[in-house]
């Protein structure tokens, strides 16, 4: 089998978890790399043993010793850079969220429509082996009807600043961030009901608290405090077509004590907790029964999803399956994350 050749668009922050990933994958190569600053592009070159060094992702895609490409870009380019790959005949991992529009969202559905090219998208929380693990007992019938998922989604401080923190680059704050990974993974768990309203409020009272000293978080590339125009927090409650329902509340700064990550889920024969920590919540003999499954993580683990979202990646390209999270949940999702901003900023419900 000829290993698959990979073109990585953006040697930022996040591109090392993939490139690390592909370099793990035997039917991978890493064969380019490209990025705006140059520099950048040829040290990962250098570190991952890349052949090809860009700066314009066009001339990329025109190589034709590639055949597929992970993009790890600001969230206004995913869009432009997904048409243009599948259009030049590439599969394409594209970080999350898909986009900043439902319009941009439909226009890259489009285009990988067309094209019969893959496009997975890189929610990394449905890759967490615990994450499978659960839905696989959601499938078997573990929790019954799902009606109700909370998650908690706050950096007490942690606004990335750079193109993180500007409005037209990343099409909001934590919420479309890091809200955007919750939302995906309780909707996923849900079984992907229809979702039909959403009510949110959106705040800015803190701004980037750059002045914070002694506490480190994640940063941009090229991080830059001076502009900062997303929300620092907010919450939101999203009603879908079976009459399950979500709430989410993301920040990247609150006056919390700590940084928060909560995901549970309810249904009506039994519960799940994912973060901080899996627990599975039943009722037997008239007993409530909560369990701790024995898996290698009790939680989240950044680099083993990571590494799976990859193999699943190379997986598809080689034999052409459907990846677990396709372009048109990427859809649905920009239609919720759209839905959450339009009702924080005319203060009331809208219908999807
Ligand atoms: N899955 C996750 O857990 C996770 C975590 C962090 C970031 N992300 C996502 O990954 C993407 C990148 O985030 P990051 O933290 O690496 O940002 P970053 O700012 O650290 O890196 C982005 C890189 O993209 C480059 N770039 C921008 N536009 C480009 C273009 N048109 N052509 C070539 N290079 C271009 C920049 O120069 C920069 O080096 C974002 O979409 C973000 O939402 C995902």
């Amino acid at each position: 089998m000829k290993p698959v050749q990979i073109g990585v668009i953006g040697t930022g922050s996040i591109s090392s978890l993939h490139l690390d990933a592909y370099k793990n994958n035997p039917n991978a190569i890493i064969y380019a790399v490209c990025d705006l600053n140059e520099e950048r592009a040829r040290a990962a070159a250098e570190k991952y043993g890349a052949e090809k060094v860009y700066t314009d992702y066009h001339e990329l895609l025109a190589d034709s010793g590639i055949d597929a490409v992970s993009i790890c870009t600001w969230n206004n380019t995913h869009a432009e850079i997904s048409i243009a790959a599948v259009q030049a005949g590439k599969h394409v991992l594209v970080e999350k969220p898909l986009c900043r529009t439902v319009e941009e969202a439909l226009q890259v559905q489009r285009a990988v429509e067309d094209s019969g090219k893959i496009l997975q998208i890189g929610f990394v929380r449905r890759y967490d082996a615990n994450a499978q693990m659960l839905k696989s007992l959601t499938e078997s019938g573990e929790f019954g009807e799902i009606y109700y998922a909370k998650a908690t989604a706050f950096r007490r401080l942690g606004n990335p600043g750079g193109w993180f923190a500007d409005i037209e680059r990343s099409g909001g704050g934590p919420l479309i961030d890091i809200g955007v990974h919750v939302i995906d993974l309780c909707w996923y768990m849900m079984g992907r009901p229809k979702p039909v309203s959403v009510s949110a409020n959106t705040y800015r009272k803190l701004g980037n608290r750059s002045n914070v000293e002694h506490l480190s978080f994640y940063k941009a590339a090229d991080y830059d405090a001076s502009k900062n125009t997303v929300e620092d927090m907010g919450n939101a409650l999203i009603r879908f077509e079976n009459g399950a329902s979500l709430a989410v509340e993301a920040s990247f700064t609150i006056h919390a004590k700590d940084n928060e990550s909560f995901v549970k889920l309810y249904g009506d024969k039994g519960g799940m907790e994912i973060d901080p920590e899996v627990v599975i919540v039943t009722e037997k003999n008239n007993t409530i029964i909560n369990s701790y499954p024995q898996t290698d993580h009790k939680g989240f683990h950044f680099e083993s999803a990571f590494q799976n979202e990859i193999n699943h990646f190379i997986d598809n390209v080689t034999n052409g399956t459907k990846p677990i999270s396709p372009v048109e949940d990427g859809v649905e999702i920009m239609k919720i994350l759209c839905g959450i901003y339009e009702s924080a900023a005319s203060g009331s419900e809208v219908k999807l």
